[in-house]
């Protein structure tokens, strides 16, 4: 009954701990594109190529349900997949939407028309090929009228967390925040559209001062798969065996994981 969880890195590691908290009985299978990170720097063809890839070697290990834990390969990569590539008996699910319903305050399946709803300035910050995409547009659209997004490619920050340069990585959100805040002075929200973005979420805020509510995907998307798996309980597949897959080194690559959740992490060839 695994599900599968990827990634174009580490980043992931944050749904993946807030999935397994949320569903412990659940063995989940992840997968770190860590070879090809980062994601945020490509074009879209390139993502789909590499998104496919991992995805159906999370199928191959037994997963018939996957979460796209990477925003970038959610914005540039779901759509054609679910269009044209999944199979009928798998399924492919992406972290925009769980965090849009929050959002609106819309449930998942409200398929009435776009509505006004409370928030009217939202900041998103993520990475360059997220901001290309206009994905979260395209998807908010669906479900809300009136609402004003200003998005904020957030450059060097995801390698600066990799790098484990949080001193780096603080500036730049700090610079990131600022260069939203000349384009947007009053957000009433912002979106971490970003894996590793939970990681600098007190930044974030400092940085953007009490008043803005600032949302973070990793529990929001455990929320929704919880969900999902009470309405759908045959979509876990049938692989029995928790694990993590990397096409990068997996001692590199397992000493990085282990020092960016703080636990013992092994990571096995993908
Ligand atoms: N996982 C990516 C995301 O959530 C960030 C890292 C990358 O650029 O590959 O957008």
């Amino acid at each position: 009954m695994a599900v599968g969880i990827f990634d174009s890195g580490l980043g992931g590691l944050t749904v993946l701990d807030a999935v397994q908290a949320r569903l412990p009985e659940v063995p989940f299978v992840y997968y770190a594109d860590s070879a090809h990170t980062p994601y945020g720097v490509r074009d879209s063809q390139d993502i789909y190529e590499l998104t496919t890839r991992g995805v159906q070697r999370l199928f191959d290990a037994g997963c018939d349900l996957v979460i796209l834990a990477c925003n970038t390969a959610s914005a540039a990569a779901l759509r054609r997949m679910q269009e044209g590539w999944v199979p009928r008996d798998k399924r492919v699910l992406g972290v925009f939407v769980p965090l849009i319903e929050a959002l609106t305050e819309r449930k998942w399946g409200d398929n009435s028309p776009p509505r006004e709803v409370a928030v009217k300035h939202v900041a998103l910050f993520a990475t360059p090929a997220t901001v290309s995409s206009r994905a979260f547009q395209r998807e908010l659209a669906f479900r809300a009228i009136g609402v004003d997004v200003e998005a904020q490619a957030c450059g060097g920050v995801v390698d600066a967390i990799e790098e484990g340069d949080m001193i780096l990585a603080e500036a730049l959100v700090s610079s990131h925040v600022e260069a939203l805040k000349r384009k947007m002075p009053n957000p009433d929200a912002a979106i971490l559209g970003c894996t590793h973005y939970p990681i600098m979420q007190d930044q974030f805020q400092a940085a953007l001062g009490p008043d803005v509510r600032v949302f973070s995907q990793a529990n929001l998307v455990a929320e929704s798969l919880a969900d999902y798996l009470a309405r759908h309980p045959e979509m876990t597949g049938p692989g029995d065996t928790a694990g993590f897959l990397t096409t990068g080194d997996p001692r590199k690559v397992s000493a990085g994981a282990t020092r960016f959740l703080r636990r013992q992490i092994t990571f096995d060839a993908a």
